[in-house]
């Protein structure tokens, strides 16, 4: 285990219920609030009505961004921190997914911030500060409820790139697993995907020593293997839902990969899809992570991968060799994520070789490697791309 240091400022409210306290958290920073929300699910499922009840509590000045995209544009974000600029925002709420809350972030840190927030995204300049805020989280996915990352999309140059700063956790989220029950079934299976993605992305790393981070992650993905399918056969059942919630969260909360960095080339190889194709997140995730395994397994790093395929996918080891074995795990993860009605192919969103080239060009935009457990280039791209097929 490498040396580190944790510290994770958001305050976690979870349970039935809790919107109860939104007043009284938004309360300290005052009294102009934006609250920003997507296409309108939270209008349908009312928990537009209960957020304007709770901040007529303190007789908030409430403004709105509404419209955020999956997949949220920079566009979006320049008109949140203009309305922030312009009516003196103190806090911002934001209520829904994940695309709502990385937009945020990127509107809070824009909000206090000279430099254009495309140029802090893509890191040529560095966020100086943010406004505070929020979140009300309503789909179990991203983890951004609980971390300081947040990605943006660029539609005039087709780029989607994650960046993240020390000022953008939220000051609280509010976890309600009832205001996940009107999540669609698409949705609610691209959630279970992302979280369990998460938990691979830190899986694959060359740390030594770290059984109780392994057996974390190990824990995450059995249970989500587990509760996956439950709740999407009963999915207004308040335990399932919970645990969902609470897996995405700690997912991506930083903390299953205490004393280790894990590799993360998948998600780039993925943002760089939804970049050109405006797909969902974790329905490319499905199709790209057990074709990245495949491509990346060879004979050193096959223990690691037959680990998993042993622990996480109850694959028999007996006469079989280290990677015989880790490939029956990667099959039964692909089997699984389908199993739940997932993708399994880049066509099954309509694309094809045609555009394999200039997603791969796309990957390598910010450096010209990247992975960390195993380092990819382009050419690497161009052949997962093209087995994703
Ligand atoms: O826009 P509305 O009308 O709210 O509808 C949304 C949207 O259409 C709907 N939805 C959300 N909650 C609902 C609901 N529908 C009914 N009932 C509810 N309770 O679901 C759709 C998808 O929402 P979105 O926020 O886009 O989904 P998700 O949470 O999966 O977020 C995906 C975005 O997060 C990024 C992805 O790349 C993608 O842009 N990620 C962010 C990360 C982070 N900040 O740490 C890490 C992830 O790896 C990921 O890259
Ligand atoms: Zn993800």
């Amino acid at each position: 285990m490498d040396n580190f240091v944790y510290q994770n400022p958001t305050k976690l409210i979870f349970g039935k219920g809790q919107i109860e306290q939104l007043s009284k958290q938004v309360e300290p920073f005052g009294k102009r609030v934006l609250i920003v929300y997507g296409g309108g699910s939270i209008k349908r499922n009312g928990i537009y009505d209960n957020v304007l009840a709770e901040l007529g509590k303190i007789e908030a000045a409430v403004f709105e961004l509404s419209g955020v995209e999956p997949n949220p544009r920079i566009s979006t974000v320049r008109k949140g921190v203009e309305i922030c600029r312009q009516e003196s925002i103190d806090f911002i709420l934001a209520v829904g997914g994940g695309s709502t809350i990385d937009c945020t972030k990127a509107i809070a840190v824009g909000a206090v911030t000279e430099a254009d927030m495309w140029d802090v995204v893509t890191k040529k300049e560095k966020a100086e500060g943010a406004l505070p805020f929020g979140t009300i989280l309503t789909l179990a996915a991203t983890g951004s409820e609980m971390n300081a990352g947040s990605v943006i999309t660029n539609w005039e140059t087709n780029e989607k790139h994650g960046w993240g700063s020390p000022y953008s956790f939220p000051k609280f989220s509010i976890l309600d697993p009832v205001h996940t029950f009107s999540v669609p079934r698409d949705q609610t299976i691209y959630g279970i995907v992302d979280m369990m993605s998460h938990v691979l992305e830190h899986y694959f790393h060359h740390t030594t020593n770290t059984p109780i981070q392994d057996r974390w992650c190990e824990g995450i993905l059995l249970t989500m293997i587990d509760t996956g399918p439950k709740l999407l056969d009963d999915p207004e059942n308040y335990e399932y839902r919970s645990t969902a919630m609470l897996g995405g969260t700690l997912a991506l909360n930083n903390m299953l990969n205490l004393g280790y960095h894990g590799d993360w080339a998948t998600h780039n190889l993925e943002h760089a899809v939804s970049a050109v194709h405006d797909i969902p997140h974790g329905g490319g995730l499905a199709i790209l992570f057990p074709q990245w395994m495949r491509h990346v397994l060879d004979e050193e790093n096959a223990p690691r991968f037959k680990q998993l395929a042993v622990r996480v996918f109850d694959v028999a080891e007996q006469g079989k060799s280290d990677k015989e074995v880790a490939l029956e795990g990667i099959d039964k993860l692909q089997e699984f994520w389908s199993s739940i009605g997932a993708p399994t192919k880049l066509s099954d969103y309509d694309i094809n070789e045609g555009s394999v080239e200039e997603m791969a060009d796309k990957t390598v935009i910010a450096r010209p490697e990247f992975g960390n457990y195993k380092k990819l280039t382009r050419q690497d791209s161009v052949d997962i791309y093209t087995a994703s097929l």
